[in-house]
């Protein structure tokens, strides 16, 4: 299953890449060993370009960014104009290599230093062991600092869509089919934390907005986000459902082409 499109997803992220400015100049810096730079991991990377904008921060070493959608890591990788690493790609910086995996299963070769994740956590149903993953990559002291959506007072675009997927009208296509995404609060995201024992220094929930100018704009963005319920349905029939969803959430939102979503940022280290 190639899950999220690279190509698709670069001409419409304007918005994950402006959230991704946002997260990399908020980060601190986190001391490499042994007098290098930082070894950093970037967990769902997508399409790699917020990999590189942490590339780039001047305290940062070797990047390694991971994702199991085979169309993303080869978007990621597609800048290339270096030597292809065996089991990876290099992204055509040098010390930035992109390469498949899923978070509930990565195993580090060598610690990291920091671990970072940017809007793939909510789609990884089993958050402990995403946590637990990502702790182990961790040397001792290492920080993990990840955003993405949490639940919140309003339904979210997910929960709409997912509403809509096991309505009356597309419910026979999704029996038997779990909702690809998990919201969670903050303080269930600290329990989950501190129970893998990883120690947390912040858990901020931000209540965010983008106007994305048009209902029509907003449909294609939808449109290449949506793929976890949309590879459920006959090609044909894709474009009704995503109408329907953002039809349902404009109701939400309180307009057809405006996106209102809650980002957690959690930051925590391993002991
Ligand atoms: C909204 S995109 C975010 C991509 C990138 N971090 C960014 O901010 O532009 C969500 C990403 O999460 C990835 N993802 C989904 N399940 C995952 C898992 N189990 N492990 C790691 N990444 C996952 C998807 O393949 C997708 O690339």
């Amino acid at each position: 299953m190639p899950g999220w499109d690279g190509e698709r997803y670069a001409e419409v992220a304007t918005l994950q890449h402006e959230l991704g400015r946002r997260f990399a100049e908020a980060l601190r810096p986190v001391a490499g060993t042994g007098g290098r730079a930082a070894r950093v991991v970037d967990a769902g990377c997508g399409d790699g370009v917020v990999t590189r904008m942490i590339a780039a921060l001047p305290w940062v070493g070797d990047v390694l960014g991971f994702d199991p959608s085979p169309l993303m890591v080869s978007k990621a990788s597609s800048s290339s104009s270096g030597v292809a690493v065996e089991g990876a790609s290099s992204s055509g910086a040098p010390g930035v290599v992109f390469q498949a995996g899923d978070v509930t299963t990565f195993v580090a070769e060598d610690p990291f230093d920091l671990a970072v994740s940017l809007n793939a956590l909510h789609w990884v149903r089993d958050s402990a062991a995403a946590l637990a993953h990502l702790r182990d990559a961790l040397r001792p002291g290492g920080r993990l600092v990840a955003q993405f959506v949490s639940e919140g007072a309003r339904p979210s675009l997910e929960d709409v869509a997912q509403r809509v997927a096991t309505g009356p009208a597309w419910g026979s296509h999704f029996a038997g089919v779990d909702a690809p995404h998990v919201h969670r609060t903050a303080s269930e995201w600290r329990a989950l934390a501190a129970g893998a024992g990883l120690a947390v220094s912040g858990a901020e929930v931000s209540d965010l907005a983008w106007d994305f100018g048009t209902a029509p704009a907003f449909e294609a963005w939808c449109t290449v986000g949506f793929t976890a319920w949309t590879e459920h349905l006959p090609a044909d029939a894709r474009p009704a459902f995503v109408r329907e969803v953002t039809a349902a959430y404009a109701e939400v939102a309180g307009s057809d082409h405006v996106f209102r979503f809650q980002q957690l940022r959690l930051e925590v280290a391993r002991t």
